[in-house]
Formats: C-alpha cells, structure tokens, sequence
C-alpha cells in the first residue's frame, strides 16, 4: 500500500457555522477552529461567520464563543490577547435558516467580510457547517442555491449526524441534495473517524507485517467493539434522543464504522474512495441474524434509576423531556457476522449504551486459545488468587478515555510451578492530542473527505439497522432494563454465554 500526499488548504477560507447558538459550535466547533488558528493551520485570510435565528451583535457573539472557547479549549485557559487576534475575523449573522429571502443579504454580508480580509470571494474557498437541526438541512442548501451560493466548485458543506432517521428518509435526502450538489461536496461528519487511535487502526493493521495475517477466522475467536458511557441524558437532549435512541445515535454510524475499519482489506492507494470503497464491502457483507427471530441476535436496554457512587441517580424515564413510558433503548447490544472470505463464521459483538459503568471505547480483538491447553493461568482479584485454564490472546484497540493499543499475552509466572500469568504490552499516546473535530475541520479546509461518510456507505449502515429498528417501534416492543452504572441488561451477557463467551468489561 503506498500513501499519497494530502491535499493542502489554500490561502483563504471562509467558515460559515449554522447553528451557532447550539452546544456543538460552542463545545466542539469553535474550540477546535481556535486550536487550528493557534498551530497556524488556518490560512491567512480565513473568516467565521457564526449563523442562527437570534438577534445578537458581533461582539456579544465573540464573548460567549470566548467563554465557550475558555471552558472547552485542550490546553485550558485562552489569553485576552490570543483570543482578540482571533476573534477579529469572527462575526455573527442573523437568519431564518430555513427561509430564502435572507440569503441575498447574507451573501453581500460574506462578500464584504472576505474582502475586507483580503480573501478570494470564491464558492471553493468557503465551508457551510450544519450543526442544525436536521430538519434544516435540506432548506439551508436550497436556500443556499437559490440565492447562487452554490457552484459545482463550492462551498463544501458539512452535514452533523443525524443523517437521516431510517433508510428511506435518508435516501431521500441524499437524493433530494444530489441535485443540488456533487457528492465531492458534501462531507457527513462522524466524529469517531477523527480520533487518533480510530486512524491507527489502519495504520496499525496496514504498516506492520505481523499482526494483519493473524486477522482473520483461522486466528481470531471474535470481536468485541464497546462504545460505553457512563453519563445519561445530558440537559436539552431528551427530546432528541427519546426519538433517537441508541441504534440511530451511536450503534448505526460510530460502531459500524469502527466495525468497518477493524474488518476492512487494505485499500489498493490510501485514498478516500478506494477507502470508503472497502468499508462499504464489509458493510454489504453484514450478516445480521434471523430477522424474524431479532431478539436472539439483538438486544434493548434501558437504564433505571438506583445508585451510583454513593447518589442517587435517575432513571432514563425520568429524564428531563424523555416519556414518562417511553421504551426506546439506551443500550443496545448485538452479534453480527462479517460474511466473507477473511471473516466468516467470526462473531462480532457489539455493544454501545448509556450509564454504564464507565466511559470507555474499544474494540477487543480475541484470539483463539493455543490448541493445546498445556499451563494454567493464575488470576488475582484483590488478594484472592486462583487458577483458571489458558487465557485466550487480546488485542485492544482503546479509543477513550486514554488512546493505547494492548497486546496481551502469557508469560510464565515467576516461581518454582510452571504457571502462566498474564502481561501486556502497550503502546499509549500520550494526553493533549488534537481533538476529533480539530483533525476533521482540518480535513474539510484540504478537500480531504477520506475520514467522512459517503453516500453509499450510509445506505448501507441504515440498511443493515433497518430490520432492527422496525421491530423495535412495534408497539409491543419493550426494552430490558437494567440500573444506571451497570454493564447492560442480563440479555447481553446471554448474547455470549450461551456460545460460551463473555464480554470483556474494561
Ligand atoms: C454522539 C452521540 O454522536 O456521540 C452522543 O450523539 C454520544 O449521544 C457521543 O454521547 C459520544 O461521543 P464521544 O466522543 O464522547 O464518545
């Protein structure tokens, strides 16, 4: 496999964030814009136009994204003065995003701020980022055509998840944006592909010669991906996620892709569409179980109040703006087979929730046992030590909280038995590395979509939930509950043990 050059940014470049009173431009967008202007990776004559319905002046727009950028920033406290350089090219625009008539204005208002920074007023040079509601997201691209923003040659528009809410609403939207836009121009944001360890993944697999021949059903008894966390519902979202849940949120786009890279072949050139070329073969050769038998293979949780820590915490019906009686799931877990040559007869499980025990993202790769069980292992749990028979080989792929990859192995325990005990070996980043949307923004300025989603791709991922999902809005359907801090419902440890396997539970 041989790497090419990245495309560069040029010289100019003009951010227009719709959306810009919402959380994410101030928890992720913004921070990650002034992170980029501070490792110079912006290019001269850049501009960011914050975008939203509320009436607001520049400056007061400034002071909020000061704070935003104060509190979420990597690297903690932004200096006055720092900060004043940047902000001088940031600015605030009012609009009915969903409205065309304001997009004239709009648009001589972007021309005047590009001039004035000495930019090229050029369609390619700017960025549109939805981080709008998704209702929001066709009518701001009309909009944006009607008013002759739009040229073959830009903008490059950003579209925030949720993509679409099952299949067919999700190809009709591509459909509908394909008229008014080439897919080169369109960029779905999955946050998980900017993190550091979610790229090695390929680089790990693909730049060593030792541990890809091992990846395959001759050596590997299955595959654990968990995407945990251990917040509920955070404030405002509720209404959200209550029409979300867990499948669309976070199981049918981030832990499908992380499943994508894990299970890929290596692309011929490492680029963007001979890459998303080989996530989208894996995607097609998803073996979901029997559709009609859904609860064997596919498991619905939801968390319910108790204890954590010492507190009281809610239940996820208590939640500010969920349903009283709503049954949509908070967790989700399911084994999955990659049908093909490398991978078949491999289970993947999968497994993603909310108020888990802890906030943790991996994908676990277990080997087979040696074929002969020779030595025993001795395991401690706090003084107690025990022998338990050969323990199988992992290999860890830690996303978060740190970023490491661990490879566990046997070695013989020191003493005067021939006992094995268990050591690892482990790469880790070190803390500080850029932040998901930093190396995402960066991407979007180079005209670099490789970390993004394509259109088919995402058909593909909503057509392999899409089973799931139906049997899950009958009205009879009721998800398993399980108290906040735990690891599931008792369904998903049965998902494994009734093969005679367990869930790792880092
Ligand atoms: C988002 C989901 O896409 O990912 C959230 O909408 C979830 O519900 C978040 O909390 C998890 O991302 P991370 O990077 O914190 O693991």
């Amino acid at each position: 496999m041989r790497s090419d050059s990245r495309p560069t940014a040029g010289d100019s470049a003009t951010f227009l964030i719709f959306g810009a009173s919402g959380d994410l431009t101030a928890r992720k967008l913004m921070p990650a814009l002034f992170m980029l202007w501070a490792e110079g990776q912006l290019p001269a004559h850049y501009t960011i136009v914050g975008v939203a319905r509320r009436e607001k002046s520049d400056e007061a727009f400034r002071s909020e994204m000061y704070e935003a950028v104060s509190k979420h920033a990597r690297g903690g406290a932004v200096s006055s003065e720092h900060w004043e350089k940047f902000a001088s090219r940031l600015f605030y625009h009012r609009l009915e995003i969903d409205q065309p008539e304001g997009y004239g204005d709009f648009d001589a208002r972007i021309h005047e701020l590009e001039s004035a920074s000495g930019a090229t007023s050029d369609p390619s040079t700017r960025i549109v980022y939805l981080a709008t509601d998704p209702a929001l997201f066709l009518p701001a691209v009309e909009s944006l055509a009607s008013a002759g923003m739009i040229t073959p040659e830009g903008p490059r528009i950003v579209f925030e998840k949720p993509f679409g809410h099952d299949v067919k609403s999700s190809v009709a939207l591509a459909q509908s944006l394909s008229s008014l836009l080439d897919e080169s121009q369109i960029y779905r944001i999955d946050h998980y592909l900017g993190k550091e360890t979610v790229q090695n993944i390929l680089l790990f697999r693909f730049g060593n010669a030792i541990f890809e021949p091992l990846l395959n059903r001759n050596h590997v008894d299955n595959v654990q991906i968990t995407v945990a966390e251990s917040q509920g519902i955070e404030r405002g979202r509720g209404g959200y996620y209550d029409n979300s849940g867990a499948l669309r949120d976070v199981l049918q786009n981030h832990v499908l892709q992380l499943l994508c890279l894990i299970a890929m072949e290596p692309p011929a050139v490492f680029q963007a569409n001979q890459i998303r070329d080989e996530k989208l073969k894996v995607l097609q050769s998803l073996q979901p179980g029997d559709p009609t038998e859904i609860s064997k293979w596919a498991v619905a949780g939801q968390y319910v109040g108790g204890m954590v820590d010492g507190e009281a915490a809610n239940g996820y019906r208590q939640e500010d703006r969920v349903a009283r009686n709503s049954s949509r799931e908070t967790f989700v877990s399911m084994e999955v087979r990659v049908d093909n040559w490398r991978w078949a007869g491999v289970p993947f499980y999968l497994r993603t929730g909310k108020r888990m025990p802890r906030r943790v993202s991996e994908i676990a790769i277990q080997f087979k046992l040696p074929p002969m069980h020779t030595f025993d292992s001795v395991e401690c749990v706090g003084d107690q030590c025990g022998l338990v028979g050969t323990r199988a080989n992992t290999l860890v792929f830690r996303i978060q909280p740190e970023e490491s990859i661990v490879l566990s192995s046997n070695v013989k325990r020191p003493g005067y038995q021939y006992h094995l005990e268990k050591q690892d070996l482990e790469f880790s980043y070190p803390s500080g590395l850029a932040e998901a949307y930093e190396r995402l923004l960066l991407d979007v300025l180079r005209g670099d979509s490789t970390l993004f989603t394509r259109s088919d791709e995402l058909e593909a991922a909503w057509r392999f939930v899409q089973p799931v999902l139906d049997a899950w809005e009958q009205p009879a359907h009721e998800p398993e509950f399980y108290p906040v801090g735990k690891w599931g419902p008792s369904g998903s440890t049965q998902l494994l043990s009734r093969s005679g396997r367990q869930w790792r539970n880092p």
